[in-house]
C-alpha cells in the first residue's frame, strides 16, 4: 500500500512545518489503513517514527515508504503482536535506542470481522478483545515509562460502535468501550506526571474494509444520507485530528474521545441502513460455541 499522504500535506494542511521536529511517535497498527496515515502526518510534519505491526514485513514496507515523505526522517519497523506485552516492550526499547525517546503513543492495533452473536465462539470474542482492549492496555504499560520521560501524550484508536447496540459487532463494541475507560483512568493516574490521554474515534472512512464491505447503490446512498455532513470521511481527517491532540494546540485536552465522523453516530450506527432485514434474512442459526 502506497503512502496516502504527499508533499502536497504541507501545503494544504493548517499545521505549520516541523511542528514534531525532534519528537519521536510510536504507532501501533502503523502499517494498517488508518494509523499509517496517522503515521504519516506525523512524519510529514517533522516526527521520526516507529512503525509496529504484527506482520513484521509489512510494517518494515510500510517504515520505508513513509520515511520517504520528508527528507532525513527516520522512520523504523518493528514486529510485534499487541498480545504479548513482551514484544512490545522489544520494540519500546529499539525505539529508545535507535531515536533516542518516545513523545508520542498511537494505540491503533485492532482485529475485527462482522459476526452475529450465534456465529461468534467465545474465542472469538476473547480474540478481538485481547487485541482491542488488552493490547491497548498493554502498549500503553510498554510505553508509559518513555512517556514519563518526555511528559508525552498517548492516543488511543476507538470507535464509535458503543454508543448504540450494534449487531454483528458485540466484540468490538465491547472492547472498545473498554478503551475509552481505559483512557479516562490513565489521563486522571498521569495527568498529575505530564501525560494527556485521549482518544480519536473514526467514524466512516472511505476506502477501509468496513465500508468497502457496503458496497454501491442504494445501500450505499443510505449510508451517506445518514451522516450529517453527507459523505465518508477520509484517513487524512482521521490524521489531522491526531495532529490536533498531540499538538501544543491541545495542551490542555485529556481524558476525551475526539469523534471525528461527520456526524454519524448521532443519526445511526455503522451499517445499519439494512437493519432489521439483515437479522431476520439470517434466519435460526447453530449457535457456534
Ligand atoms: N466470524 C466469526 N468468527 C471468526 C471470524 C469471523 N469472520 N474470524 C475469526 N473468527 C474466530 C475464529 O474462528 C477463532 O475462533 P474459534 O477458535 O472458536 O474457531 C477466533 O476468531 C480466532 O481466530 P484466529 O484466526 O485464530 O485469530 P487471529 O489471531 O489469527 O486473527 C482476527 C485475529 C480474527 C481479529 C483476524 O480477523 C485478524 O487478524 N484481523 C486483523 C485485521 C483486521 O481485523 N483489520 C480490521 C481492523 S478494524
Amino acid at each position: 500500500m502506497p503512502n496516502t499522504l504527499t508533499r502536497d500535506y504541507l501545503r494544504s494542511c493548517v499545521w505549520k512545518d516541523d511542528l514534531f521536529k525532534g519528537k519521536v511517535v510510536f504507532v501501533t497498527g502503523g502499517a494498517g489503513s488508518i494509523c499509517r496515515v496517522q503515521a504519516e502526518a506525523m512524519v510529514l510534519l517533522g516526527a521520526d517514527a516507529m512503525i509496529v505491526g504484527r506482520n513484521g514485513g509489512k510494517a518494515e514496507l510500510a517504515a520505508k515508504e513513509i520515511a520517504e515523505l520528508r527528507q532525513g526522517a527516520r522512520v523504523l519497523s518493528a514486529s510485534a503482536d499487541v498480545r504479548d506485552v513482551n514484544t512490545l516492550v522489544a520494540a519500546v526499547k529499539t525505539t529508545v535506542k535507535e531515536l533516542g525517546r518516545i513523545d508520542f503513543v498511537v494505540a491503533g492495533a485492532a482485529g475485527n470481522f462482522l459476526a452475529p452473536i450465534t456465529g461468534l465462539s467465545p474465542n472469538a470474542f476473547k480474540t478481538v478483545v485481547d487485541i482491542d482492549l488488552n493490547g491497548s492496555y498493554n502498549t500503553a504499560k510498554a510505553a508509559m515509562s518513555e512517556l514519563l520521560k518526555t511528559k508525552g501524550s498517548i492516543i488511543f484508536v476507538t470507535a464509535t460502535l458503543h454508543y448504540r447496540g450494534l449487531p454483528f459487532q458485540a466484540h468490538a463494541a465491547a472492547a472498545k468501550a473498554g478503551v475509552d475507560s481505559l483512557m479516562k483512568t490513565i489521563a486522571v493516574e498521569f495527568g498529575p506526571l505530564g501525560i494527556r490521554s485521549n482518544c480519536i474515534a473514526p467514524g466512516p472512512i472511505e476506502g477501509t474494509e468496513g465500508m468497502s464491505r457496503l458496497g454501491s447503490g442504494e445501500v450505499q446512498k443510505r449510508a451517506y444520507e445518514l451522516v450529517p455532513l453527507g459523505r465518508y470521511g477520509s484517513t487524512q481527517e482521521i490524521a489531522d485530528g491526531t495532529v490536533y491532540l498531540f499538538s501544543p494546540a491541545a495542551t490542555y485536552v485529556t481524558g476525551q474521545v475526539l469523534v471525528v465522523d461527520g456526524g454519524q453516530w448521532q443519526t445511526s450506527s455503522p451499517r445499519m441502513e439494512e437493519y432489521p432485514k439483515a437479522l431476520i434474512a439470517m434466519g435460526e442459526q447453530p449457535n457456534k460455541i
